[in-house]
C-alpha cells in the first residue's frame, strides 16, 4: 500500500457484482485470503452459490476483480485529490484527509490490501494491480515534496532528502492502515490524520500552509534554514524531546557506571542516577558485582544512600530498616508480623543487567540490543596495552551540574577543528598531530605530546615531566587517545592515566556532566606530577568548552540557528547526530512536531524504518 486510499464505489443494490466483491471485501477481512470460498461469499453476500457462480465463474476471478476494485478506488482517491489544487503542500494535506477518511480506511480494506500485497510477490496478475499503482502514487508523491524542497530554495544537498521523505510519509500513511487492519477497535484516525500532518510540518522546509484556517497548531516553528544533515535546533530545547530521549536511549543503551576498583571490596557499592532512575552496584558476598534500582520495595526510599561507600555485609534502608542481601533478596523486615500479607521472598531489589568491560562497569534498565563487549571489540586491541582493568581510582568523580543541552555538549567534543581556536594550552600540548578519526562506527581522537616549548605553565611542566610508560607499546608513551561511547560517554586514556567523562541529561537544557579517573598502582613522583598536570589542562579544557557549549545552547534559542556548515574534519558532530537519528527517527523533522504526536509519530518513523 502506498501513499492513497480507496474512495467508496457507488453502492448500487442492484449491482450484483459491487454486493458480491463488498462480501469478498468482508470474508478475506474475518477469515484471510487463503481461507476464502465462494460458498463463504455467497453466504455473506445471502446469495446462493450459483448466483455467485452466474458472476463469477472461478475464485480467482472474483479475487481478481476485488483487487481491481480496491486498487481503482485507491487510484482515483489519488485522482481526485491531484486534481483538486495545484498547490504541493495542500494536496498532501488533502491526501491525508483522503486516505485516512474514517469512511475509506476500513480495517476490512486495509486487510485486502495487506492480504494483497502479501500474495504478489508469487502472482504475476497482482503485480500489475497493487505494485504498479503503488509506486506510481509514490512516484506522485516524492514529486511533490521534491517540488517544495524547490521552491524552498534548499541547497542541493537538502534536495536528496526530498524522496526519503517523501517514502517515510508514505509508509507513516501504511502505518496507519495497518494499525487499523490489527487493532479496529483503538485505532483513532483523527489523532493518526494529526500525526500525519505534524509529520509535513516538520520535515517539509516551509512547513504546511495553514493560511485557509486548518486546526494545525499555529505554535510550531517554522524555519527556512533548517535542514536535514544536523539536528535542527528544536532537538536542543524540546521538553517532549528530553522525555522521548530518555526511553528511547538512557534506558536502553548501555551506561558507564563507574570501575571495578570503585567496588573492589564485598559490601563496596556506587550509585548513578540516569534521569528519573537510580541505580547501585554493589559486590556480593560472592565478590559478584550486581546491580540493582536504588529504591527500596517498601515504599521507594533510597536503599544506599551515597554516590559511594560500604554497606558491610548487608543493604539496610534509612527509612524503615528494610534489610537487604548483597545479592538483593529481602532479608528482612522489622515488625514483620505487622504486614497483612508480605510476601518478603517477592520483595527483593530490582535488578538490572551489568557488563565489565576493561575494568568499567556499564548498567543497562532495559534488555535487548549488543552487550557492550561487541560493541567496543574493535577498540579492545587498542586499549589492551592500558591495563584499564588493573587501574585504580585517582580520586572521587567529579560532578557538575551545567546548564545546556547534553548533545550540545557531545556536539563541542566530537570534533578538533576547535582546538587551535578555542583550547591554546591542548594546541600547544598535541595540535599540531591531532586528528578525529572513526574505529567501526567508534570515534576516535588522537594527539602526540610534542617536545615544542610551550608557555602554558602546566603543558610546558608536563611535556618535560611525563615519565617513559615502559608498559605501554612505543607509539602510545606520548598519545592522548579519546572514544566516543555512544550515546554519551568518552573514555579516554593519556599514557599516565584513563578515565571517561559522560553527560547525563536531566532536562532539555539541564545536564549534569561526570568525569572520573584512573591509574595503575605506582609510588612514582613523576606518574603523579603528570597526573596532576595532565588534569590541570583538562580543567582548563573543560572550562573552555563549557563556555562554547552555552553558547551554542543560546544559539538555539534565537531566530537564525545555522545548520550544516560543517568542515570535514567535524564528520564526528554529524555521525553523532546520524546515529541519534537512527534510533529516534522524529529527530529528522525540521520543525518541533507537537509534544502530543512526537511519541506516536517517532514510533511510526521508527516501524516503517524497520519495515
Ligand atoms: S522505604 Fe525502605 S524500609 Fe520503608
Ligand atoms: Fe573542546
Amino acid at each position: 500500500m502506498s501513499s492513497g486510499a480507496p474512495v467508496r464505489m457507488p453502492r448500487l443494490n442492484i449491482d450484483r457484482r459491487t454486493q458480491l466483491i463488498e462480501a469478498t471485501i468482508d470474508v478475506i477481512y474475518k477469515d484471510g485470503l487463503s481461507r476464502l470460498t465462494l460458498a463463504k461469499v455467497a453466504q455473506q453476500a445471502r446469495l446462493s452459490t450459483s448466483i455467485v457462480n452466474f458472476y463469477f465463474k472461478t475464485k480467482e476471478q472474483l479475487l481478481l476483480e476485488t483487487l481491481n476494485a480496491v486498487s481503482q478506488e485507491y487510484e482515483a482517491a489519488v485522482d481526485q485529490v491531484f486534481a483538486q489544487s495545484p498547490d504541493p503542500t495542500r494536496t498532501l494535506r488533502a491526501l491525508v484527509d483522503a486516505m485516512l477518511d474514517p469512511v475509506l480506511c476500513t480495517p476490512a480494506r486495509a486487510a485486502v490490501w495487506f492480504a494483497f500485497m502479501g500474495e504478489s510477490q508469487a502472482r504475476g496478475d497482482y503485480i500489475g494491480a497493487v505494485r504498479i499503482r503503488e509506486l506510481a502514487i509514490r512516484q506522485r508523491v516524492e514529486t511533490l515534496f521534491t517540488t517544495l524542497f524547490q521552491e524552498a530554495g534548499d541547497t542541493k544537498a537538502n534536495l536528496g532528502h526530498a524522496a526519503p521523505l517523501a517514502r517515510a510519509f508514505d509508509a507513516l500513511i501504511d502505518s496507519v492502515w495497518e494499525q487499523s487492519m490489527l487493532e479496529p477497535d483503538t485505532i483513532d484516525l483523527a489523532a493518526a490524520k494529526k500525526t500525519c500532518l505534524d509529520y509535513l510540518q516538520s520535515v517539509l522546509p516551509l512547513g504546511l500552509d495553514m493560511s485557509d484556517g486548518s486546526d494545525q497548531d499555529a505554535s510550531i516553528p517554522i524555519a527556512e534554514s533548517a535542514g536535514t544533515g544536523m539536528l535542527s535546533a528544536w532537538a536542543y530545547t524540546s521538553n517532549a524531546l528530553h522525555e522521548l530521549e530518555m526511553s528511547e536511549l538512557f534506558r536502553r543503551e548501555w551506561m558507564l557506571a563507574g570501575h571495578l576498583s570503585d567496588v573492589s571490596k564485598q559490601g563496596d557499592y556506587l550509585t548513578l542516577e540516569v534521569g528519573s532512575e537510580r541505580v547501585l552496584v554493589v559486590r556480593d558476598d560472592k565478590e559478584t558485582l550486581r546491580a540493582f534500582h536504588n529504591v527500596c520495595r517498601h515504599r521507594g526510599s533510597r536503599v544506599v544512600p551515597k554516590s559511594q561507600g560500604n554497606c558491610g555485609h548487608v543493604m539496610r534502608c534509612p527509612f524503615h530498616g528494610w534489610t537487604y542481601s548483597l545479592d538483593g533478596r529481602l532479608k528482612s523486615v522489622p515488625r514483620l508480623q505487622t504486614f497483612e500479607s508480605l510476601e518478603v521472598s517477592e520483595h527483593g531489589l530490582v535488578p538490572l543487567e551489568l557488563e565489565v568491560w576493561q575494568g568499567l562497569i556499564f548498567i543497562r534498565f532495559e534488555s535487548g540490543g549488543e552487550p557492550v563487549a561487541k560493541l567496543l571489540h574493535a577498540i579492545e586491541e587498542r586499549v589492551a596495552s592500558y591495563r584499564l582493568a588493573d587501574m585504580v581510582s585517582l580520586g572521587e568523580a567529579s560532578v557538575s551540574e551545567v546548564g545546556y543541552n547534553w548533545k550540545f555538549f557531545h556536539d563541542v567534543d566530537n570534533e578538533g577543528y576547535h582546538v587551535p581556536s578555542a583550547h591554546p594550552a591542548l594546541q600547544e600540548l598535541y595540535g599540531r598531530s591531532y586528528r578525529d578519526d572513526f574505529i567501526g562506527d567508534i570515534p576516535v581522537s588522537t594527539g602526540t605530546v610534542d617536545d615544542q616549548p610551550a608557555s602554558a605553565w602546566s603543558v610546558a611542566r608536563y611535556k618535560s615531566l611525563l615519565p617513559d610508560m615502559a608498559h605501554l607499546p612505543k607509539e602510545a608513551r606520548r598519545l592522548w587517545l579519546y572514544f566516543g561511547i555512544f550515546p554519551n560517554a568518552i573514555i579516554y586514556f593519556y599514557p599516565e592515566k584513563a578515565g571517561y567523562y559522560m553527560s547525563l541529561p536531566c532536562g532539555p537544557d539541564q545536564t549534569r556532566v561526570v568525569s572520573r579517573e584512573y591509574g595503575l598502582p605506582s609510588n612514582s613522583r613523576e606518574i603523579r606530577a603528570a597526573q596532576y598536570l595532565s588534569g590541570r589542562i583538562d580543567t582548563l579544557t573543560g572550562r573552555e568548552d563549557d563556555a562554547l557549549v552555552r553558547w551554542l545552547q543560546e544559539a538555539a534559542g534565537t531566530s537564525v540557528f545555522p545548520l550544516n556548515n560543517l568542515a570535514d574534519i567535524e564528520a564526528g558532530v554529524l555521525q553523532f547526530h546520524q546515529r541519534l537519528k537512527e534510533k529516534i527517527p522524529v529527530m529528522n523533522c525540521r520543525h518541533a512536531p507537537t509534544a502530543e504526536s512526537m511519541m506516536d509519530l517517532n514510533d511510526r518513523l521508527k516501524a516503517s524504518a524497520a519495515g
